[in-house]
């Protein structure tokens, strides 16, 4: 059975990954409008792989004995002021989720989890992925003139940069 708080902790996780699923297809959605189709298929897998995220959350919540809640999602943006700043705000987004998957940790720690401490590893080793693959493309970003040609190379190149997984 799941200690109150790291419940607590990993339901809120499992908001929070939906939350991310729908922010990536927000994102990929508006993409799509502007003519990226490399980001926008980025965005799509990313939203993917959140919702996977969220089921792990789920299925590893009940199968401790606990009830995993589906939770309501907030509405994401609709749209970003340049694909500079959209890739900025992902960044900033996996450190918020970096960040809340080492408080369940800690909190599993704590409460002498050791279950918890050992399962959520996997979800640490996740986020510096997803982080270090998120900068990189904000480095390449950076490296293009910020002209359509730029944005067009980009753009090609995205698509074969999904990371492994
Ligand atoms: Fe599920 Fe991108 O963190």
């Amino acid at each position: 059975m799941l200690k109150k708080q790291v419940e607590k902790l990993l339901n809120e996780q499992t908001q929070k990954e939906a939350y991310s699923s729908y922010l990536y297809l927000a994102m990929a959605s508006w993409a799509e409008t502007q003519g990226m189709s490399g980001v926008a298929e980025w965005l799509y897998a990313q939203a993917e792989e959140e919702k996977d995220h969220m089921l792990k959350f789920i299925h590893f919540i009940n199968e401790r004995g606990s009830h995993a809640i589906i939770p309501a999602i907030e509405q994401p943006p609709k749209q970003w002021k340049d694909i500079y700043t959209m890739f900025n705000e992902v960044l900033e987004h996996e450190k918020f989720i970096s960040e809340s998957i080492n408080k369940i940790f800690e909190s599993a720690i704590k409460e002498k989890d050791y279950a918890v401490q050992n399962w959520i590893q996997w979800f640490v080793e996740e986020q510096v992925e997803e982080e270090s693959s998120v900068q990189t493309i904000i480095d390449k970003l950076n490296l293009l003139d910020k002209g359509k040609s730029g944005l067009y190379v980009f753009d090609k190149d995205i698509a074969t940069m999904r990371s492994k997984k």
